[in-house]
């Protein structure tokens, strides 16, 4: 196996949680950076990290990084990479998407063009063809270039990572996989506590935690672009990296997580999701309001996304559902945590107490606070 750089894009401020999963699977990180990870892996790498990174968009190779603050600069020093290590004769290419922060060359089409026409200059030598059918496997590529300093990608993920598969069906306000995984492993539940989502929606929240429980990789239920490069990853390490997670998967834990709403239908939606995620016998999902949360056992876990009043709901009724949800939790459970994600800026003031730990989280354009509230831990077992 050779050794390639993987870079994987991330929502900002998941990178702790990103560098985490990636030195689980057992990768040295190169360095990490606001919104993104580069690790140094290999060809099985390529599948295991699309695969199981619960909390990186994409997976993408580097292939080169230079400065460029010329379109004749840019072309030359495209042309020296490497790219017949790449792409194959029939291979199909194109820059999907190249963004400029700070520099000199900063449109985006004149970037895509010229990176285009450099790789076809190197190419063309180096098959000895002057036209590429392009009817092969697809290698789309990215470029992004900061401060002058080009940074040329290939993505081996196709659609993002946050895509799994499962969720064909969603509310109105659906938080991203990515980010439900996120919020969960920031926080300390794991499969022995209860977790409650009072605000369930499409019920990404439950199927994102009773997949981390039963160990189960995120993408076992997807393609992934690079699945058919085989000019650079035999077959078998596909098969090899799907075996090696059907092998850790525990279809047998025992979990107590519940989602609730006030919605029926969007209820109706969360349960055809568990079903297509294969968790739906680990989900609890009931129509009930928020105001009637209750659980009779200690130390459990509310982990949820209500609404923020910004798209869906009129402002008012979002305050006074923040305002009932403390008195609702505080009579309701005994020594529970509470970890809640909104994009709504006075949510401290209306519930009523500021949060023990808050985090910005940012996605898209979107910035949101997951605010902390820890409740004590249960007592150690003799
Ligand atoms: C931002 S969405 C949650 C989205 C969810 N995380 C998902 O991935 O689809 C907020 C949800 O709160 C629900 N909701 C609004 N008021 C409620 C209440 N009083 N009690 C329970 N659920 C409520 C809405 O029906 C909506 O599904």
């Amino acid at each position: 196996m050779s050794y390639i750089e993987l870079t994987t894009p991330c929502i900002f401020g998941v990178e702790a949680i990103l560098k985490k999963e990636i030195l689980q699977l057992g990768y040295e990180i190169k360095k990490v950076e606001d919104g993104r990870i580069t690790f140094i892996a290999d060809e099985l790498g390529v599948c295991r990290s699309n695969i199981w990174l619960r909390t990186a968009e994409r997976v993408l190779i580097n292939i080169g990084q230079f400065k460029a603050t010329s379109f004749d600069e840019l072309f030359e020093k495209t042309k020296d990479l490497p790219w017949e290590r790449w792409i194959p004769k029939d291979g199909k290419f194109w820059v999907k998407k190249a963004s400029s922060i700070k520099s000199k060359l900063f449109s985006p089409s004149d970037i895509q063009s010229i990176t285009k026409k450099a790789i076809v200059e190197r190419l063309k030598k180096e098959y000895n063809i002057s036209w590429f059918n392009e009817d092969g496997a697809e290698y789309p590529l990215r470029v992004f270039i900061k401060k002058d300093i080009v940074s040329i990608f290939m993505d081996t993920s196709g659609e993002a990572l946050h895509k799994r598969g499962y969720r064909t069906f969603t509310s109105k306000a659906p938080i991203s996989e990515t980010l439900a995984a996120a919020i969960i492993q920031l926080s300390p539940w794991n499969k022995d506590r209860i977790l409650v989502d009072p605000f369930c929606g499409s019920g990404t929240i439950p199927i994102e935690a009773a997949m981390i429980a039963m160990n189960m990789a995120p993408g076992l239920n997807r393609e992934f672009t690079a699945e058919k490069w085989k000019n650079i990853i035999p077959v078998k390490y596909w098969l090899n990296a799907v075996d090696e997670a059907n092998d850790v998967l525990d279809t047998e834990c025992k979990l107590n997580i519940s989602g609730y709403d006030i919605d029926y239908k969007v209820l109706k939606l969360a349960r055809e999701n568990a079903k297509n995620a294969s968790v739906e016998d680990k989900i609890h999902f009931q129509e009930r309001d928020m105001r009637k949360t209750s659980n009779s056992k200690k130390y459990g876990f509310i982990i949820t996304n209500p609404p923020y009043g910004k798209r869906l709901e009129n402002e008012e009724s979002v305050i006074e559902l923040y305002k009932d949800m403390r008195p609702t939790f505080n009579n309701n459970l005994d020594n529970w945590s509470y970890f809640i994600i909104t994009s709504f800026d006075e949510f401290e003031r209306y519930f009523g107490k500021n949060a023990d730990k808050k985090r910005k989280l940012y996605t898209g354009m979107m910035k949101a606070n997951l605010y902390q509230y820890y409740g004590d831990k249960p007592p150690k077992r003799i």
